[in-house]
């Protein structure tokens, strides 16, 4: 175990909670209340948290979402905990994980989880910006909303707060997207009951009539809802190069959350490679937080954007906030790098180098453009791809869509989907940024509530207008984002045979395309040859590699591939709740409390 004699915490504009000790493969760990073991081990230097079952290699923080899985350590004697999204407690004994791990028999047994029956009026899974904007927008009509989020504070990754026991002593250091989000939560508290918080609750599984089935505070809730927000936002697309997996290689919004929401540098040295504005964003975050930023590689050119520039124009407040970006990081001395793409990851336990280099206008790479740059962090950011699982399991129709370049649920002018009573929002429904996500969330919030018969669907269209003339600009923005963005092909070319692709099961590129070479021509096939999306992250992070492949290898339109199916538990869930005694509670019971946003 390595610790680094520098505290990797990022002083100033806040106060940590109260200084605890925890214990770390058997010693003593300085932690602050509110952070997670994830931070509180980064914070400390230590990046290996895992060996994996089958190779025996090392894993780290990589998503930092709970999406991945990748991050698994035994707490107390429990093994799997994803280390990201867990809290520190002091005393807390942590063993960076072997394998699957152990449970530890002397461990105390968890009780025995309860069976309650609920029914609501409108349901939202999801707390980001269009989950909240729907909430708000459903409750001030006089509806009835339950919100359900994985995470223990609401704001998803965009508005990502700081820990409870985090004090903030200047806010003006959080950056405008957490004053924003403090904006949000405020008018959700000013709603008061009418909008209740489910935090740490999974959906894991959708039963007939679109009940619901939630893991929370120890129950397992079938719950009932005349409308469903699917508001469950988006990750990070995935491209696998050797070295990925790699503790150190992580996504950039993992290393956005670690800076923006836990107050902690992923490392000392970076190296962003991929395409789109958030490598801007968090290349900036990084500087702002003391870190050396060495290069920034973009995969596409840039050289056709001006002819775009009248749908970028739409929105010529979020352009000047981009070239600010790019201005200040040439200053601070950031190679920027375009038609560059991330070829592989060195190191020995952790990262010590990365190899960009040159790719053509489709993002094959050019040979004998390589570059080498000393880092001990690599973030690749190649763009967002809707998190589609739960409409997935909803049965809500879904189109492969090249710009966004994965599946995106079907919706109407209401955001309402080929399901009765089913709605989205958000980049759930596609990768649209903020601002949509929020007018989205209100159309979704205020059609939903008209489903649910609390207001008419006339009134419902009325209200929503504003938001329909805005989306009409924003869309157009967003479409010349998407072209000059626009995931390139090519870059799986680069995606060895030996390179992991799954990571959970460590699956490399050689096992999928000798299955597709054995006949094997769609997603689900793979999945059941290869264990590919057998893992712990249910394939939500291989699926977009293995159908690039897939679509490669067959020289395929992706849009004629089928998508993956979604098979329960969709999210990893306790056992005790399906095994313990369970007792059947009422109607309407209330299940914990509902905890303010
Ligand atoms: S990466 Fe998780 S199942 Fe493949």
């Amino acid at each position: 175990m390595k610790q680094a004699k520098e505290d990797l915490r990022i002083e100033g504009g806040i106060t940590r909670g109260p200084k605890i000790e925890i214990i770390v493969n058997g010693q003593p760990l300085r932690a602050f209340d509110g952070e997670t073991i994830g931070a509180a081990l980064a914070a400390a230097g230590i990046r290996e948290l895992r060996r994996t079952e089958q190779l025996q290699d090392p894993r780290g923080l990589y998503c930092c979402m709970g999406t991945c899985h990748g991050c698994l350590v035994t707490v107390n004697g429990q093994p799997n905990v994803r280390a990201c999204i867990t809290p520190v407690q002091a005393g807390q004994q942590i063993e960076l994980q072997e394998g699957y791990g152990k449970i530890d028999p002397a461990a105390p047994e968890p009780p025995p989880g309860r069976l309650v029956l609920m029914q609501v009026p409108l349901v939202i899974v999801g707390s980001g910006p269009a989950g909240l904007s729907a909430a708000i927008a459903a409750a001030r009509v006089g509806t009835k909303v339950l919100v359900i989020d994985e995470n223990r504070q609401a704001g998803g990754q965009i508005y990502r707060q700081l820990p409870r026991d985090f004090k903030v002593s200047d806010a003006a250091r959080l950056g405008a997207d957490y004053a924003d989000g403090q904006s949000l939560l405020g008018q959700v508290r000013e709603l008061g009951e009418a909008v209740e918080i489910w935090h740490e609750a999974l959906v894991w599984s959708v039963f007939e009539s679109n009940q619901l089935a939630v893991a929370h505070d120890n129950a397992l809730v079938l719950l009932d809802a005349k409308a469903i927000i699917v508001a469950t936002g988006a990750y990070e697309r995935p491209v696998p190069v050797p070295g990925w997996t790699l503790p150190g290689a992580m996504t950039a919004g993992g290393a956005q959350v670690l800076l923006k929401s836990q107050r902690v540098r992923p490392g000392r040295r970076a190296l962003l490679a991929g395409t789109g504005p958030l490598q801007l964003v968090v290349a900036n975050q990084m500087l702002d937080a003391g870190m050396k930023v060495v290069a920034m590689a973009e995969s596409t050119s840039m050289l056709g954007a001006w002819r775009y520039l009248p749908g970028l124009l739409h929105q010529p407040g979020l352009i000047k906030q981009g070239l600010a970006y790019i201005y200040r990081l040439k200053r601070a001395g950031v190679q920027m790098l375009r038609s560059h793409a991330l070829r592989s990851i060195q190191g020995q336990g952790q990262v010590n180098s990365a190899v960009v280099g040159r790719v053509d206008m489709h993002g094959y790479p050019v040979a004998g453009s390589e570059k080498t740059f000393e880092v001990d962090t690599v973030c690749m950011g190649y763009g967002l791809i809707p998190s589609v699982w739960l409409t997935s399991l909803l049965g809500c129709r879904h189109d492969y869509h090249p710009l966004v370049g994965g599946w995106v649920p079907f919706f109407d002018a209401n955001m309402q989907t080929d399901q009765a009573g089913v709605f989205v929002a958000g980049d759930g429904a596609g990768i649209a940024g903020v601002l949509v996500a929020k007018m989205q969330g209100t159309i979704a919030g205020l059609h939903a509530t008209a489903h649910a018969g609390d207001i008419t669907v006339d009134q419902a269209i009325q209200a929503s207008l504003p938001q329909l003339r805005q989306l009409d600009s924003m869309g157009q923005f967003r479409r010349a984002m998407d072209r000059i963005y626009r995931i390139q092909p090519d870059l799986y070319a680069n995606v060895t045979d030996e390179t992991i692709v799954c990571r959970c099961e460590s699956i490399t590129a050689g096992e999928i395309r000798q299955a597709i070479r054995q006949g094997t021509a769609n997603l689900n096939d793979i999945k059941k040859r290869t264990r590919c999306g057998m893992g712990y992250c249910q394939g939500t992070n291989c699926q977009p590699s293995i159908a690039a492949i897939l679509a490669r290898e067959f020289d395929a339109d992706p849009a004629g591939i089928e998508m993956q199916t979604t098979r329960p538990p969709a999210r990893p869930i306790p056992l005790n709740l399906l095994m313990g005694d369970l007792e059947l509670g009422s109607r309407n019971a209330e299940v914990g409390k509902g905890q303010s946003a």
